[in-house]
């Protein structure tokens, strides 16, 4: 079946990103919020966002207002009932997402592919509180989801090949490049990318270096855009745990378990840009 109406489960900082990604393809999208402020508070944003583009002249004023046309807000689950395709971006908690997909799986029409948007649950759990668990799969947008082009496309052991074939067109025609994962805590960038900025802090813990030290060898000595300290600032200290303590639990290797000074900054308060301070003041 093609995707014609796209349903986005969600409009906080990556659900309102995913509905505009999805209405500026043309997409009908349908965002479902928690309530009526928080419905109003997440598109406010998303028509920021592309009030922005206007201003920079990156889009025209009328493409923002039929982007916006697009888009229909509502607080009731129901009217997800005749999506093709349901992106969920809830908050991160298993039980919830699971429950949430058992809803879906009564509301949507029996083809309607249902994706979930999270980084570290587990997606097969999902699909098992459905009755169509071959139509469930993870679809890992990054954030700001406009500017990041990648998104993970994850398979559980249950995901039918046609689902995945029709979602990763979806993605292609929202403009970002998929890449095919499994349904493994983490799946390819986390797994990676985690391993490295707690190895990062693992150094600074043993006093080889200092942080502008650190941060300036990676960035100057492997091309990347910001050392590692810098970035743990940007992801927040408590999400960088919160997933490294995910991983630890599904691997149960050292290299994921988060550091003392990790556990430390986390109970000072010490999150990052968003808290003020973290490895660096803001
Ligand atoms: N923040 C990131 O960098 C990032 C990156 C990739 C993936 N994710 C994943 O995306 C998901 C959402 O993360 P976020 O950062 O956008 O969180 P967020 O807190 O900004 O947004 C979540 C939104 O879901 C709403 N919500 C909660 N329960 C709901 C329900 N039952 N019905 C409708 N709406 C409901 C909340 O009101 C909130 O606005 C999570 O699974 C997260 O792991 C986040």
């Amino acid at each position: 079946m093609p995707i014609n109406k796209v349903g986005v489960l969600g409009c906080g900082l990556m659900g309102s990103g995913i509905a505009q990604v999805s209405a500026q393809a043309s997409f009908a999208t349908m965002v479902v919020e928690a309530n009526d402020e928080l419905l109003q508070r997440g598109l406010g944003n998303l028509r920021k966002m592309l009030e922005g583009l206007v201003a920079r002249g990156k889009m025209e004023a009328k493409a923002k207002d039929d982007v916006l046309g697009r888009i229909v807000g509502t607080t009731r689950l129901d009217d997800l009932k005749d999506c093709d395709l349901v992106v969920e971006a809830i908050t991160e908690n298993q039980p919830l997402k699971n429950e949430t997909f058992a809803k879906l799986d009564r509301i949507c029409p029996p083809h309607a592919i249902l994706a979930s948007n999270t980084s570290s649950c587990n997606v097969t759990a999902m699909a098992a509180a459905t009755r169509r668990p071959g139509q469930v799969l993870g679809l890992h947008f990054f954030n700001p989801v406009p500017l990041m082009k990648l998104v993970e496309v994850v398979r559980t052991i249950l995901t039918d090949e046609t689902a995945v074939r029709t979602a990763t067109d979806w993605v292609r025609a929202v403009g970002k490049t998929p890449v095919q994962t499994k349904d493994a805590t983490a799946f390819i960038v986390n797994r990676l990318l985690v391993p490295y900025l707690l190895d990062a802090i693992r150094v600074y813990e043993s006093g080889l270096a200092t942080l502008e030290d650190i941060d300036q060898a990676m960035k100057l000595g492997c091309g990347y855009p910001m050392g590692p300290f810098t970035l743990l600032d940007l992801v927040g200290l408590d999400t960088t745990m919160y997933v490294a303590e995910v991983m630890f639990d599904e691997f149960r290797e050292p290299r994921y378990a988060p550091p003392p000074l990790l556990k430390r900054m986390v109970m000072a308060g010490h999150l990052g840009r968003k808290s003020g301070q973290g490895f660096y003041k803001y």
